[in-house]
């Protein structure tokens, strides 16, 4: 794993942003990989304002978030489908048939999965996945367990991952779905490659786990010691517990 430190989250998000766009110019068909959450929030909004100001070109790329909550779409306001038109699609020249997310309002939630594996293959993979890691040391919504899922499917969020995300729910736990669709271990890992950005030192206990622990179902990040290209990057507080 390659760990960069950054003084400030926002030299991070800046960083990441600068080198999203790089890619995207050497690559105009780029195919990304998405999360949501507090941590990207200021990568987005730096995309957003670089997009706005200069010439990036959005026309041909293709995103896969990586989750959305069973029973949420767009126009709810807790999706992740919200989330990210609000935060990114909404801004830029994509194609909104080139954002996808899974659509956790489908009738048949194990057809959506299966289809959402497809569309990612059908794009020839995913070529960047930006993930963060839960301070349970959670990616995607690859939840700490016995056992974990290889692709897409439903997951069961944890008590406190759904804590954690409820101040996109008014602050009421109660409001939060119970399950999720997220990519599964081996979507996540079979991108040809992954940027991992932490901040905080609410993820310290996680992000030295995941690079200096032994690797876990207990704590799913610490499968990309597996991975030939992983970066991570990570603020003062996430990198707190690491030598
Ligand atoms: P956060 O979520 O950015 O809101 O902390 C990260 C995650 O749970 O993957």
């Amino acid at each position: 794993m390659n760990i960069e430190r950054f003084d400030h989250e926002d030299a991070l998000a800046t960083t990441l942003a600068t080198r999203t766009i790089e890619a995207l110019s050497l690559n105009p068909r780029l195919v990304l990989g998405l999360p949501t959450g507090r941590t990207p929030v200021a990568l987005y909004r730096e995309l957003r304002s670089r997009s706005q100001r200069g010439h990036v070109d959005w026309s041909q790329v293709r995103t896969f978030n990586l989750d959305e909550f069973v029973g949420l779409g767009a126009g709810d306001a807790g999706s992740y489908r919200s989330y990210m038109q609000a935060e990114l699609f909404d801004h830029v020249r994509i194609e909104p048939l080139n954002a996808g997310l899974p659509d956790g309002r489908a009738a048949n939630l194990a057809a959506e999965c299966a289809r959402y594996e497809r569309a990612i293959a059908l794009a020839g993979g995913i070529d960047i996945q930006i993930l963060g890691i839960g301070a349970n040391g959670h990616i995607g919504f690859n939840e700490p367990a016995d056992s974990l899922a290889a692709e897409t499917h439903v997951a069961v969020l944890q008590q406190d991952t759904r804590a954690a995300n409820a101040g996109w729910f008014g602050g009421h736990l109660s409001a939060v779905p119970t399950h999720a669709l997220s990519m599964g271990m081996a979507t996540i890992m079979g991108a040809r490659e992954i940027v991992l950005m932490a901040t905080g030192e609410e993820k310290s206990a996680a992000v030295a786990g995941m690079i200096d622990g032994p690797i876990t179902t207990r704590l799913p990040a610490s499968f990309l010691q597996l991975h030939s290209r992983v970066t991570v990057m990570l603020d003062r507080g996430a990198a707190l517990r690491l030598a």
